[in-house]
């Protein structure tokens, strides 16, 4: 329920109609997991935009007590929920001595030492294209350079919107797509196809580190 006001009230910044799926949060944290997987140092994990934690709880499971859990979230009421979670709720609770909420934007947020991982379920196609330039800086700013940012975007989101859209917002949708398309160049590893979410998902997993010979 919290989910859906919010989605009335701050559409633009929540951008989402429902929560995500457990099958997308799954294939969202696949390179968390696998990390963990395959470490036994403590981890540091930085998830932007978690809303009411459909996400949080999968990156939860896979944590330990001792690895950083940073969650970004602009919408105050989202992370004062958040944060009640964190101290309330079973799935929750085994992380609450080292999971922080910070209720800013993520272009405002800064960090003593990269992460590991990054999730982010930020509604891209709702922003200025000035704007997604700006969280693209940040994510690479605070990601480490073998680390993972994993984020999702809705399949055919913004060839739909071209068509229902004036001027001036297929511009700005042209201009999000060639940010969207330069980044993954340079470092896509893969993208994990989700059709048991609604709508239906891509997940593009980005490497910390940059080819810079592909432009
Ligand atoms: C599409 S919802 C995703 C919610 C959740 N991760 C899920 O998958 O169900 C987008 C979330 O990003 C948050 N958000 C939007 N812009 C943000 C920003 N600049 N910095 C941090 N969070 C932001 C919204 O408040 C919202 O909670």
């Amino acid at each position: 329920m919290a989910f859906f006001r919010q989605v009335r009230e701050h559409y633009h910044t929540t951008g989402a109609i429902a929560p995500s799926s457990r099958f997308l949060a799954r294939a969202q944290t696949g390179p968390l997991a696998n990390l963990k997987a395959h470490t036994d140092r403590p981890v540091r994990v930085l998830e932007v935009g978690p809303g009411t934690g459909a996400v949080t709880r999968q990156i939860v499971e896979l944590l330990e007590p001792g690895d950083t859990f940073d969650l970004v979230e602009i919408n105050t009421a989202f992370a004062e929920l958040l944060e009640r979670r964190f101290t309330d709720d079973p799935a929750f609770s085994s992380l609450s001595a080292s999971a922080r909420v910070h209720a800013v934007p993520l272009q405002e947020f800064s960090s003593d030492a990269p992460y590991d991982v990054i999730v982010s379920g930020l509604p891209m196609n709702n922003f200025s294209s000035e704007l997604v330039e700006e969280l693209f800086e940040a994510y690479f700013r605070l990601l480490g350079p073998e680390g993972t940012l994993s984020y999702f975007e809705y399949m055919y989101m913004r060839p739909m919107r071209k068509l229902v859209s004036g001027r001036k917002d297929r511009e700005r949708v042209n201009r999000i797509a060639e940010i969207m398309r330069r980044h993954c160049r340079q470092r896509r590893t893969r993208t994990s196809w989700v059709l048991a979410n609604l709508p239906p998902a891509w997940i593009q997993h980005l490497s910390g580190h940059a080819d810079s010979a592909a432009r």
